[in-house]
């Protein structure tokens, strides 16, 4: 008999139940923007569960986040100090491309979390990006579920060879922040399974995570957290997974229907849900039998931390080496959207005027559980300097005492949920035409940094998504007046998710989207303009011309973000609200790019999109397949002048067939190695031919249909190099009827 089934059998109910439910939910001194912290172990950390010392079982520390891991920097009774690396946001690490890249990523974070004595990393978070306004979307990777699912496994399994645990997140069609722990997600079973759960298949099988975290929201009538057919039916038995399930913080509504529905863990933990459970079990609604199966699962992932098996930990980390990764991750995720008349990278360029506030006050990333609290954030400014870069100090003066006097007198966050927002960014400076003709004269070139801030609790609003008059002003003003002078313009996005391009992005020379690119964004975006790294990254989302042109956008809170914690479930509503309290997901499966490429859509920056300084040639494309494995192959050859990398990406079109499908889908991608002037590399596209299936609900079955398959390799989604044909023959796998858009309940009985 295993030690941990030793343990379940000595275990009285009481000590069982305190184990299924979280330890406690401790807030941090100031309250600052965290939904759980716990002071026990790891002050910071999110959350644990019950230790019970007389059978040995140790507590599970648990901490976010995506960009590297959230604890408190500093710690009563102490003066050193506990920072983290941040690390660049999910987003930019999807336009990477670059699985290798971010499996080392992952690594660095796990070492972090295991010397802070953290055994659980609450990350990645890998839902959807279903639309632009979802203020989380810097924590998400892509639009599409092959790129997230891919890049999802290499950050897990980069993080476990720490023996760290991971925590898959949020499972699932979690798209909106807007009332996010009621809100009940409409959506087809062909949409749930094709998209919105296909990027979690693919990292469970890939991956193995140690955890996954249900998601707050209900799909299709209901809660993620209590859905037996989403955590049993789905995850273990056609999934195979093999690891502890836990809410979100205080997601979903019935304790009992959770631990039924296979949600083992229930954090961070509430007297009220003790009390429902205890009842529960007295009444016989809750069997002995299931509760030991969820106690067992948690005993089994404790059994597997370095907490449990002794491990010391050192509060030491590598933050140097880890600052060394997070500056070489971001340089590799940052997207060169335009580049007329090489104005990039910089030559003899050695005195710029920087303009944008947030040029003199980085963003490293995101709001919310996904923030890290680092020692420092390279800006602009500091990394320009670094490289030895002069930038007009008379214009970096206004800035910094513009900035300064606007956070000085901003207004804290009002509200019950304050503690959960932040500060909105300051408003452009206003600069008049002959400050801005001054420095036209005097500079060699002009710089504009446009920052958007979002993140976890609130969605964004249109205007977010639009410039402002501020904005645009600056940008025309500045652009006419360097232009007079023959002087360039290069625009900076350090945002978190999609803004308005196509407005305005003739007016530059350049535009480079840097994201939010972790504590050495500053200097990753340098080593990107001086040449010293030629841009290699791809957009994973695409830039549509509006946003009225999201297929979803009829559907989604595009102006009432609303933080809403009705913590009481019970809460009933005279009314249903669109969009609030139910959102249907009308466009089914044509989300980002298998909608606009499908529909001949045209956006101002497609989903694959990103130049180089350098120039690439393939030829010699050829596919052979070998058992269900399909690989494609090709020799690509760097034919320009500056060293660089590619990234290849294999989309295929189905023949015409009884299930509607988009125009084409990818199925794989690669990036190459860094690729000197002259030199090629074989790049291999492989897959499963049964990738090609798409979902039948009517049969309740992936289905292959026979013909000719077209394979397209490209650089970019509407950028084609060559094409492959390939016969196929039919396919069908029945899988279980579930989570149907009628509401229906699973639960255990
Ligand atoms: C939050 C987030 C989740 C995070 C958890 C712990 O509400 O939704 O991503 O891991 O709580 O902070």
């Amino acid at each position: 008999m295993n030690d941990v089934v030793r343990k379940v059998r000595n275990l009285t109910t009481d000590e069982k139940l305190h184990l299924v439910i979280g330890d406690k939910l401790g807030t941090t001194a100031d309250g600052s923007a965290v939904v759980g912290t716990t002071e026990k172990y790891v002050p910071g950390a999110a959350g644990n569960t019950f230790a019970i010392p007389r059978l040995g079982i140790t507590s599970v520390v648990m901490a976010d986040g995506p960009a590297g891991v959230r604890i408190d920097s500093t710690r009563k009774g102490t003066n050193r100090t506990f920072y983290c690396t941040h690390f660049p946001i999910a987003t930019l690490l999807a336009s990477t491309w670059n699985s290798a890249l971010v499996h080392d990523v992952g690594h660095a974070i796990g070492d972090e979390a295991k010397e802070y004595g953290i055994d659980v990393l609450l990350a990645p978070a890998i839902n959807i990006q279903r639309n632009p306004l979802c203020g989380r979307n810097f924590e998400y990777y892509s639009e599409d579920p092959l790129l997230a699912g891919k890049l999802g496994a290499a950050y897990i399994n980069g993080v476990q060879e720490m023996d760290v645990g991971t925590s898959l997140k949020h499972f699932a069609v979690n798209n909106q922040e807007t009332n996010r722990q009621n809100v009940d997600v409409r959506i087809s079973q062909r949409a749930l399974r094709e998209i919105y759960l296909k990027g979690f298949e693919i990292a469970v099988k890939e991956s193995r995570p140690w955890t996954i975290m249900s998601s707050y929201n209900r799909i299709n009538g209901v809660y993620a957290s209590e859905s037996h057919d989403l955590l049993t039916t789905l995850l273990r038995r056609e999934w195979d997974f093999d690891g502890m399930v836990m809410t979100d913080w205080y997601g979903g509504s019935d304790a009992v229907a959770q631990l039924k529905a296979g949600n083992d863990l229930l954090m961070p933990g509430r007297k009220s849900q003790y009390d429902q459970l205890q009842k529960a079990i007295a009444h016989g609604d809750l069997s002995r039998k299931a509760l030991d199966i969820n106690v067992g699962r948690i005993l089994r992932l404790m059994s597997r931390t370095h907490r449990f098996q002794g491990d010391q930990y050192t509060n030491q980390v590598d933050l140097k080496a880890h600052a060394a990764i997070a500056r070489q991750s971001a340089v590799e995720g940052m997207v060169l959207l335009k580049n007329e008349e090489k104005t990039l990278p910089m030559q003899g360029i050695q005195r710029l005027a920087l303009f944008g506030c947030t040029s003199y006050r980085w963003i490293a990333g995101g709001i919310g559980s996904g923030n890290v609290n680092s020692a420092y954030t390279v800006s602009l400014v500091e990394g320009m300097k670094n490289a030895g870069i002069a930038v007009d100090t008379v214009l970096q003066k206004r800035y910094d005492s513009y900035i300064q006097d606007y956070y000085d007198h901003a207004a804290p966050p009002q509200g019950p949920y304050a503690r959960f927002l932040s500060v909105a960014l300051p408003k452009e400076m206003y600069i008049d035409k002959r400050e801005i003709a001054r420095l036209a004269r005097q500079q060699d070139m002009a710089v504009i940094t446009l920052g958007r801030l979002s993140g976890e609790f609130i969605d964004r609003s249109i205007r977010d998504f639009q410039l402002d008059s501020a904005e645009r002003r600056l940008i025309e003003d500045v652009c006419e007046t360097f232009h007079a002078q023959r002087k360039k313009v290069v625009v900076l996005l350090n945002i978190g998710g999609v803004i308005e391009t196509a407005s305005w992005k003739a007016k530059p020379d350049a535009i480079l989207c840097t994201w939010q690119g972790g504590q050495e964004g500053g200097n990753s975006v340098v080593d990107l303009l001086t040449g010293k790294t030629t841009p290699s990254g791809k957009l994973a989302v695409t830039f549509p011309n509006n946003y009225e042109d999201e297929l979803s956008a009829a559907n989604f809170p595009d102006d009432a973000p609303q933080i809403t914690f009705n913590r009481d479930k019970a809460e009933q509503i005279s009314s249903e609200r669109k969009n609030i309290d139910y959102v249907n997901y009308d466009e089914d499966i044509y989300v980002g790019y298998r909608y606009f490429d499908s529909f001949g859509k045209a956006v101002s920056f497609p989903f694959g999109y990103g130049l180089s300084y350098t120039t690439f040639e393939s030829r010699g494309a050829s596919v052979m397949q070998k058992g269900d494995v399909v690989t494609v192959s090709v020799m690509i050859q760097n034919t320009g002048l500056y060293a660089g990398k590619e990234t290849l990406q294999l989309y295929v079109a189905a023949p015409k067939g009884q299930l509607n499908k988009p125009k084409k889908e990818l199925k794989a991608f690669a990036k190459t190695s860094l690729l000197q002037p002259g030199q090629s590399e074989r790049v291999t596209l492989s897959f499963d031919i049964h990738d090609l299936s798409s979902f039948d609900e009517a049969a309740s079955a992936w289905r292959t249909e026979a013909g000719i398959y077209r394979l397209f390799i490209g650089n970019s989604s509407n950028d084609i190099l060559s094409s492959l044909s390939l016969r196929v023959r039919s396919y069908q796998k029945k899988v279980s009827d579930i989570l149907a858009a009628n509401g229906q309940l699973n639960n255990l009985k």
